[in-house]
Formats: C-alpha cells, structure tokens, sequence
C-alpha cells in the first residue's frame, strides 16, 4: 500500500471518494445477484414442470420414450409422403395426429403399443394415405390391440368406417420363436380382456371387432377369417423368417386386389428374421410389390 494510503489525514480525506466507488461497484453486484437468484428460481420451477411432463412421455411401462426430436419427425414424414405419394404436408398432419393419439390412448391403455415412436407413427400415418381398396382391417399379432384401435381411429379420420379382424394366441405373454419374450414392461397380462379393453378406445369400430385366438397357421383361425378379403392386412405376429412367410403365403389369398400390406419390424435388427422372410418370398411369384419402407415397418401394395 502507498504511504498515501497509510497516512491518517489522507484516509479520513479519501473516505467519501471510496463511499461512492463501494456503492458504484456494489449496485451493479446486487444487481447480478438478485437477477441470479430469479434465474435460480426459474430453473427450479422448469425443471419440477419438465419432471410431471417427463412422466407422461418417458419410458417407464412402455416400448420406450415417447420423445421425438424434430430431426427424427423430419425425417419421418419425408419417408411417409415418400411411401404414400402424399405431399409433406399431408405426410406431416398425419404423423402429428398419429402422434397425438399414441400419447393419449397410450395414456389411458390396459398394456402399451408395441414398437417405437417413430415406428408406430409411421405405421399409423402411412396407411390411411395409402387410401386401402376397402375397409377390412386384419391384424395378425395384436399383444394388447392398442395398435389396432389406434389404427381404426387414423382410418376413421380419413372418412373410412373400419372393420376390424385380429389373430393373435392371446397367451397371457408374448409369444416368440424361442418361447415367451421376457417379462413386458407394462407388467400386463396378454389376453382377451385385456384387448377388448384396448379396442374399446377405438370407438364402435373397436368393440365391434372380431377377436380371433389362436396362431395364424392355425386351420380353423384361418377358415374363421379367410370369410372376406381384406382391404389392410398387418403382419406383426410370428417374427421369425418362417413365420412371416407363412403369413404372407396366407395374406397373398385374403388380401383384395389393391390391398395394403404392413409387414412390422422389417429391417429391425432385433427381428432379423422379418426381412430375410419377407426378402425370400417377395424374390418368388407373388402379387405383393414392395412399395417402401417407412422406419422400420415394409409397406406391399397387392396387385
Ligand atoms: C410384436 S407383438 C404385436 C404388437 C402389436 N401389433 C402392436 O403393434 O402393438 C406380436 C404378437 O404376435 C403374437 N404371435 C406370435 N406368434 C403368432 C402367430 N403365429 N399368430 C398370431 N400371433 C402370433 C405374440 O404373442 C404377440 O402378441
């Protein structure tokens, strides 16, 4: 310190000077300091409203987080107008509005829908823009029938009144080449009820569907349901190569001329055996033209 400084008579003379330059310099830090404790406050507040919000959208007792960045639902809807020949902004309605009906029936289902967001989406979106021959829906492989009520809404939006046919062994798990997949993450028993449930989010169409329980390569599944062709045909039942060949040999015979054809998990590498089935038997003769994919899900236009 300078002697200045030191010196008595200079320090009782500089005090007033250094009362202002404390003051100056202390305004602005109380200053800083209150703005800080808002922002402290603010933060605090977004993050307990981001936590209620995460509830309804994170993971936890379903197939995974319902979080999808724009990137992910650019991408989307560009496979979508892609696949259905819509233009974006047809392509880009759908998927939000198939979006928002994931959210809310997922919210209030026995059980969960099956696949990821960009994956059930897609499915949802793609198929109404593909404007079906007739409105015969079949789903084989329906775990908890929230896909298929879900469906029966989007179809509904698009002015078509569906009809509704499922297939699924309804085994109180599900079921897989292999034996049971392990324990669900809804902790939801798969069965009848358990659908009926479900369907009846799906409005009229859902509680007036027919429920068929049993496999796909059943005879007498197969005489019940091979009564009409179909207009949609959604093959998300036995996921192996041989499984999926069966049900496409079986669609091929249902299907109505026109017929749109979803073939779930295609090109997923947990299900391998999806597309090496589907590859092998659209190599061969068939009526079924593979037409796209839209995320992991193929799309086959019947001829
Ligand atoms: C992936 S889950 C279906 C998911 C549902 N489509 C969804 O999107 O939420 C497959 C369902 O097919 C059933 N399944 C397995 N083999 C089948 C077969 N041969 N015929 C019909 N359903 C079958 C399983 O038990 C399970 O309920």
């Amino acid at each position: 310190m300078s002697s200045l400084l030191r010196n008595p008579v200079a320090k009782r003379l500089l005090r007033p000077a250094a009362a202002l330059v404390d003051q100056r310099v202390q305004r602005p830090v109380n200053r800083l300091r209150k703005e800080l404790d808002s922002l402290r406050r603010e933060v605090h507040e977004l993050r307990g409203n981001e936590y209620a919000v995460s509830l309804l959208f994170d993971r936890t007792g379903r197939s995974g987080p319902r979080l999808p960045t724009p990137a992910q639902i650019d991408r989307l809807v560009a496979e979508v107008a892609q696949v259905s020949g819509a233009d974006q902004a047809a392509a880009r309605r759908n998927v939000t509005i198939a979006f928002r009906n994931v959210i809310a029936l997922e919210a209030l289902a026995v059980g969960r829908l099956a696949g990821s967001t960009q994956n059930v989406c897609g499915k949802l979106a793609t198929v109404p823009l593909l404007s079906p021959p007739n409105a015969q829906v079949l789903e084989i492989g329906t775990l908890y029938g929230l896909f298929s009520a879900t469906l029966l809404r989007m179809l509904h939006r698009a002015g078509i009144e569906p009809e509704l046919t499922i297939v699924d062994p309804l085994a109180g798990s599900q079921l897989q080449p292999g034996g049971l997949e392990g324990l669900d993450p809804t902790g939801t028993p798969v069965r009848v009820d358990v659908v009926r449930a479900n369907l009846a989010l799906g409005g009229k169409a859902g509680e007036r569907a027919r429920v068929e329980v049993g496999f796909s390569g059943d005879p007498e599944v197969r005489s019940a349901v091979s009564d009409r062709q179909y207009g949609v045909i959604v093959v998300d039942g036995d996921h192996s190569a041989r499984g999926v060949t069966e049900d496409l040999e079986w669609a091929e015979e249902i299907a109505a001329p026109g017929a749109v054809v979803v073939l779930d998990d295609y090109g997923d590498r947990k299900w391998a055996g999806v597309q090496q089935g589907a590859d092998a038997y659209l190599a061969g003769a068939t009526r079924f033209e593979l037409i796209g994919r839209v995320s992991t899900s193929a799309f086959l236009r019947a001829r």
